[in-house]
């Protein structure tokens, strides 16, 4: 901690000074200000490799220090493992301290809402529990090393095209519930340092200008302490953007420093919300200053070793019918190795995010040194764009159905081209290139043992999947996800990975089909709170493979769930056990995965949400019991009218298992929830004041003149759903509109009292 006395330097700076410590003094530093020793910091990318930039001509992304690229947050998170999290957190906490990074800008926990999203493989999930709480664990562990992070993009930023621009037309409960959920849990778990918001607008309002987003939401309501920056660019209007609790205005923008200035003088920015940026400014600076200058020594092999680990942990076994995987020695020394992606590893993303790995392994030389023979190896078909491959796709396609034909197992390697996705658009197609399923479908007419690996950084759709008899998502691996595929497919180590989005059938089927991307600069998220599993399990659409799935080497039991309710209302908790039992006859890791359903609320709610997860290692028949405290809020659903959590009373199910679709136990608990009351006003129904504590004594007497029977479930209804202004209307005798306004004031008094 760089002992800043903030107050006195806030004391001492010039107006000048201050406005200029609002913005960066270039693309990637602070401002110092030398009369005073402030310090300047620097800040870089992440999210999953310290991207130092190199001064280089023009925009060059890939010129920046070397580094290790870890998996990117698609492989990572699909290891649903917090402490492995952290371990990662940790190793770019110390990558970032060697360069001298005051805050590595990641994780993002922007929820993956369409699978044709171009930064998906930045992103966790299609859940908002899992992914809060995967970014809480990457936040702790860069943290634990002194050094920020800056949970991005703050928020509802689900797509790329139009990103600077789009209005995400959003419900409150679906943002509540759903898009602000998973930051609110990294907030929460993991106290960013900072929080970087978004481009877009959400329901016309820029998040770099919105008061009620980045400080009624995020200070107020959640305790965030820390540093709003803007993601590069997003601060169109600096003066409105300090009053809404933006700190920090980057890249540097000094042309934009005398709106500042103007506004301060004319008073149209008051002079306290500009120190109140300048504050948090001078805080970051203070509290990672230290960590950025002691630079440490980076040990490269124990950090490639981290990512050749978690790399495993999150490859995804899809399919592995007769046990095809893993390969004895004798199979693998049978084996041929197909497909351009052995060779020339797909293993990150493009954009902001791209590391200059400080080595990069591959599969094909992997698989051969674990084989200690030289495998046979095809390409079989070109790879366009940038680090692609050309090649005539007939010749090569010819080529490689010869190796794979009296072959042993064929070992093909698939994915999407580079070019397919990345930062700033989105991705044409849900299905691999053309060139790679005919190679597909021709090597399975003269082999059926085919293994497809696949390198990309969303889901995929897979009309062919019948012609594999496995398939190993590995998704972008990083730098040694090369070795970590061979290490998975011979068997070293088990494919740790279950789905933390669901794979669709067709594109079609998505829950965000005919509202992705929007036009016309919105984009309507018309399907609400049912994003990825929640829309498949509500509408009971197949999936190829749903959320949560994933094979391991071993298999595991579960024994009965008991689920016990203690307290009430808000503060309900209810304690979850359950056995898993390694039934298998190696050592593996299961994701036991907790779901909480709602059958009877007076809202929608989806059939079953995610609400709390365990990875937990058993060696062969080992059995370990699992436990979970679920709290009233992981009942609880945002209310549309008292603008808050509530936990509605009745019954719960806590469903337990392997995926979202494939619970293997479960138990009803009965919860006493809160008492919901909801205001009344002269358009509320009369059946509403009935309910009403206070107003329904106090209406009763006028039923007696109802002017129709109430006893009549028909003509009832008419009057049960009236209006109580119409109502006041009617002539009834004692209940006209000064009754009412009499009434209505009671109601007030005594609900106040
Ligand atoms: C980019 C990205 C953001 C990144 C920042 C700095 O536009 O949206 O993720 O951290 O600018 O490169």
């Amino acid at each position: 901690m760089t002992d800043l006395d903030v107050e006195r330097l806030l004391s001492e700076l010039t107006l000048e000074e201050k406005v200029a410590l609002t913005t960066g003094a270039t693309a990637w530093t602070s401002v110092a200000v030398e009369r005073l020793d402030i310090p300047s910091i620097t800040v870089t990318d992440g999210p999953h490799g310290v991207r130092l930039a190199t001064p280089s001509e023009g925009f060059d992304l890939t010129a920046a220090e070397p580094a290790t690229c870890f998996p990117t947050a698609a492989t990572l998170g699909s290891a649903w493992d917090l402490e492995l999290l952290e371990r990662v957190g940790e190793a770019l906490g110390v990558e970032s301290r060697a360069h001298g990074v005051a805050v590595l800008l990641g994780p993002g926990a922007n929820i993956k809402r369409h699978p044709l999203c171009g930064r998906n493989f930045e992103y966790f999930s299609e859940d908002p529990v899992l992914s809060g709480e995967l970014a809480a664990a990457f936040i702790r562990g860069v943290q634990s090393q002194g050094v920020g992070t800056s949970l991005k993009h703050y928020a509802v930023n689900n797509q790329e095209t139009d990103r600077m621009r789009v209005s995400a037309q959003v419900d409150e409960r679906t943002l509540r519930e759903i898009y602000l959920h998973s930051f609110e849990r990294a907030v929460k778990g993991g106290k960013p340092y900072t929080v970087m918001c978004s481009y877009n607008r959400i329901n016309g309002t820029y998040a770099a200008e919105d008061h009620w987003l980045l400080t009624e939401v995020l200070r107020e309501e959640w305790g965030f302490d820390g540093l709003v920056v803007s993601d590069w660019g997003a601060a169109r209007n600096r003066p409105r953007s300090i009053a809404a609790g933006l700190d920090w205005a980057m890249p540097a923008s000094p042309a934009t420093n005398d709106d500042v200035l103007a506004a301060v003088r004319d008073g149209s920015l008051s002079e306290a919300d500009l120190d109140t940026a300048v504050r948090r400014v001078l805080q970051m600076v203070a509290r990672t200053w230290a960590a950025a200058n002691d630079r440490p020594e980076v040990d490269d092999d124990a950090h490639h070793a981290l990512a050749r680990e978690a790399a495993a942990a999150g490859t995804v076994l899809l399919k592995n019918d007769g046990d095809l995987l893993p390969l004895d020695a004798q199979a693998l020394r049978g084996a041929v190795v197909v497909g351009e992606f052995a060779r020339t590893p797909r293993f990150q993303g493009a954009g902001s995010s791209l590391v200059n790995a400080t080595r990069l392994d591959d599969a094909l030389t992997a698989l051969r040194e674990a084989a200690g023979t030289e495998l046979p190896f095809a390409p079989g078909f070109s790879v366009e764009g940038p680090g692609g491959r050309d090649g005539d796709d007939d010749a090569l396609r010819a080529e490689a159905v010869e190796l794979a034909r009296g072959a042993g197992t064929v070992l093909l390697f698939l994915g999407l081209p580079a070019v397919d996705e990345s930062e700033s658009y989105d991705r044409p197609r849900l299905g691999l290139p053309e060139n790679q399923v005919r190679l597909l479908e021709a090597i399975a007419e003269v082999n059926e043992d085919v293994v497809v690996v696949l390198a990309n950084g969303s889901a995929v759709s897979m009309p062919w999947a019948a012609r594999a008899r496995a398939i190993v998502e590995a998704w972008l691996g990083g730098q040694a996800g090369g070795s970590a595929v061979a290490d998975v497919l011979t068997g070293a180590v088990e494919p740790g990975g279950r789905l933390t989005e669901t794979i669709p059938l067709r594109l079609e089927d998505a829950p965000a089909f005919g509202n992705f991307p929007g036009e016309a600069h919105e984009v309507r998220y018309g399907e609400g709170l049912l994003v990825g599993y929640r829309w498949y399990d509500a509408r009971a659409i197949d999936v190829a493979f749903p959320f949560g799935h994933g094979l391991g080497y071993t298999t595991f039991s579960y024994g009965d769930v008991s689920a016990e309710v203690r307290g009430s209302g808000a503060e309900v908790e209810v304690d979850v056990r359950v056995t898993v039992t390694n039934t298998g006859s190696r050592a593996g890791s299961e994701v036991v995965q907790v779901y909480v359903a709602d059958p009877v609320a007076s809202v929608q709610r989806p059939e079953r949400e995610l609400r709390a997860f365990a990875k937990v290692h058993l060696e062969p028949g080992a059995s370990h019991e699992v436990s979970f405290t679920l709290s009233g809020r992981d009942l609880a659903f945002w209310h549309p009218i008292l603008h808050r959590w509530v936990v509605e009373g009745g019954v719960f199910e806590i469903l337990v298992g392997a995926s979202s679709r494939d619970l293997r136990t479960s138990a009803v608990v009965e919860v006493e929830g809160e008492e919901i009351v909801l205001p009344l006003s002269p358009e509320s129904s009369l059946a509403e004041f009935l309910n009403h504590p206070v107003a329904g004594p106090l209406v009763e007497p006028f039923l007696e003149h109802s002017p129709v029977p109430l006893d009549d479930p028909q003509l009832s209804f008419f009057i049960l759903e009236s209006q109580a202004q119409t109502l006041a209307t009617f002539g009834i005798p004692g209940f006209d509109r000064q009754t009412l306004a009499d009434l209505l004031a009671e109601v007030e008094r005594r609900s106040a009292g």
